[in-house]
């Protein structure tokens, strides 16, 4: 009997060591997990702060993807007094695209630009205390029914494109409009707290802007064109041919001859905006560009543009979260 009791308290002492060990052990993984969890936040929040103020902004560079290689956050966004000289490899693309222009004919007349629009520095405000919201709404049909006008107007920057109207089709587009991106041919009216964004795709659209603000003499591109416009002068802003070009080059990785209205657009807003959110952008499943508000029909992959490969790029940004997309009906 005694050897049996012997045994069993030998037995008890053996198996409480063997929990207080496993208890232990436990407790120091655990905490070590603790530890490092802990030094991991702490050395994330020193060295890299967030970089805006939004739950997810998309400028993080925390992520691993391709993003990092090809955002370039000190692109010339918008043309200045101080930036319109323009590089060599820049104004080579950009003249490319046109009629051939001269950098003498490009310098006079941009120099007739700033005396007439507003020269500001504009957007050099991102930083951790920011949380700017932008809806890019494209003039995709896949808006009709959507119910998205209250989700778009909730942002703090509505950007709009080219010709797609808010009058009629509230409910589905919204009626806040803070920017349209534009080019004569696509041109119109826009209210008095609206920037007219012109997307210059040629030196002809820079002369056109300066003419439909003062002589009205142009009528005519390769296409006849409104000779003025209602808009309010010290809003407006010219994206910057080395955008142009960056966004070609970077993001649509020189697909088609130039970026669209659209594409080019969303870019610019994930440059001055820390969230994105991008509604009407999408083509039919013949590969047509359809709007939400008239019956043209453009084959997205044209002798311009490279739609197809734009919209896999969207796609992709959507994956990554850079973006959110709301995709609509269609
Ligand atoms: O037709 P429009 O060029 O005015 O449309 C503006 C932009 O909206 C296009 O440049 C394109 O990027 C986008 N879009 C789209 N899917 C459509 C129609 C337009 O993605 N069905």
């Amino acid at each position: 009997m005694a050897i049996v009791l012997r045994t069993l308290r030998h037995h008890h002492r053996y198996l409480t060591f063997l929990l207080s060990s496993t208890i232990v052990l436990f407790c120091f993984h655990f905490q070590n997990s603790v530890v490092i969890f802990t030094y991991n936040s702490y050395f994330r929040y020193v060295s890299e702060p967030a970089p805006c103020a939004c739950a997810t902004c998309a400028l993080d560079r925390g992520r691993a993807d391709g993003f990092s290689a090809r955002y370039e956050p000190t692109v010339h966004l918008l043309l200045n007094s101080s930036n319109s000289e323009l590089r060599a490899d820049v104004f080579g693309w950009w003249k490319g695209l046109q009629n051939v222009t001269s950098v003498a004919n490009y310098t006079s007349v941009v120099k007739n630009l700033f005396p007439l629009f507003s020269d500001k520095e504009h957007y050099s405000d991102a930083g951790p205390d920011r949380c700017r919201t932008c809806a890019v709404v494209g003039n995709s049909g896949n808006l009709l029914r959507s119910h998205y006008g209250p989700l778009i107007d909730s942002n703090d920057f509505v950007v709009r494109i080219n010709k797609g109207p808010t009058g009629g089709f509230e409910k589905d587009v919204g009626s806040r409009t803070t920017h349209r991106i534009m080019y004569p041919e696509s041109s119109v009216d826009v209210d008095n707290s609206t920037h007219l964004v012109l997307s210059p795709f040629k030196m002809l659209d820079i002369e056109w802007l300066i003419s439909a603000f003062t002589t009205k003499n142009i009528t005519k591109t390769y296409m006849n064109v409104s000779s003025t416009i209602q808009a309010n002068k010290d809003k407006v802003m010219i994206l910057h041919p080395e955008f142009m070009k960056y966004v070609y080059v970077n993001w649509t990785d020189s697909h088609g001859r130039y970026p669209s209205t659209g594409f080019l657009t969303l870019m610019f807003a994930l440059h001055i905006c820390d969230e994105v959110n991008v509604f009407g952008f999408g083509a039919t499943k013949a590969g047509q560009w359809h709007h939400y508000f008239d019956e043209t029909l453009t084959l997205y992959v044209n002798e311009s543009h490279a739609g197809d490969f734009e919209y896999q790029t969207i796609l992709r940004l959507e994956q990554e979260k850079r973006i959110v997309m709301f995709k609509g009906w269609t």
